[in-house]
């Protein structure tokens, strides 16, 4: 088993962020939190990191001169602190292709909904819950899956379903899935640190417990 040193960007409360900060704690999840990285200098998820000794950056485009020496600062970040592994808990940017490739079938993300639909720019948070209440579905879900260089497609690694028939605004089913979100998220990256997952042509397959 591998301990997982991970770099975590969150644009807002990071409730996942903190999810899998207490699967560390509870020893569910082998991992150890290096670096949060945010766009947003106001986010939650920075707070919870402070408040617990963990290393933050807020690196944002708009501060830099280029393009070039955003994605520098940000790969710069990651390896000044020993990140192996990435995590996207509520990270509203696309992540640049440097970085995609440098953390090839090592970065994670977490989408509340069943990939692939229900996914692609544009469907994040709300609009997510809004779409699928329209579209009558009586279940939903979390979909944690790796991160290419498309928006929600990579190969997918975890899904749940949620029962959702009794809800009636995005919001309940926003609740719903949030509270499956905290747990998937630690599973998922539990089988990383456990080497079960294989990308093939593609697909990530998990390995049996050995
Ligand atoms: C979650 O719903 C996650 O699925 C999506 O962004 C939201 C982040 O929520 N990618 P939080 O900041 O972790 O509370």
């Amino acid at each position: 088993m591998a301990t997982l040193k991970l770099g975590v960007f969150a644009s807002g409360r990071g409730s996942n962020f903190t999810a899998i900060l207490k699967a560390i704690e509870d020893g569910r999840l082998n991992a150890e939190a290096r670096v949060l990285i945010s766009n947003k200098s106001g986010a939650g998820a920075l707070e919870t990191a402070e408040s617990r000794g963990i290393q933050t950056a807020v690196i944002n485009r708009p501060d830099f001169e280029s393009r070039d020496s955003f994605v520098s600062a940000l790969l710069s970040c990651l390896e000044e602190n020993g990140v192996n592994f990435v995590v996207l808990a509520g990270y509203m940017k696309k992540i640049p292709p440097e970085i995609v490739e440098a953390y090839e079938n090592r970065i994670l993300n977490i989408h509340p909904a069943l990939l692939p639909g229900f996914g692609g720019q544009g469907m994040y948070g709300h609009f997510v819950h809004e779409a699928v209440l329209k579209a009558g579905c009586k279940v939903s879900g979390v979909t944690v899956h790796l991160v290419d260089n498309h928006y929600d497609q990579g190969p997918i690694v975890a899904q749940r379903a949620v029962p959702i028939e009794t809800c009636y605004t995005p919001d309940e089913i926003g609740a719903k899935v949030l509270k499956e979100e905290h747990k998937v998220f630690a599973e998922a990256l539990q089988l990383f640190a456990d080497n079960r997952v294989e990308v093939r042509d593609g697909i990530a397959v998990i390995k049996a417990d050995s």
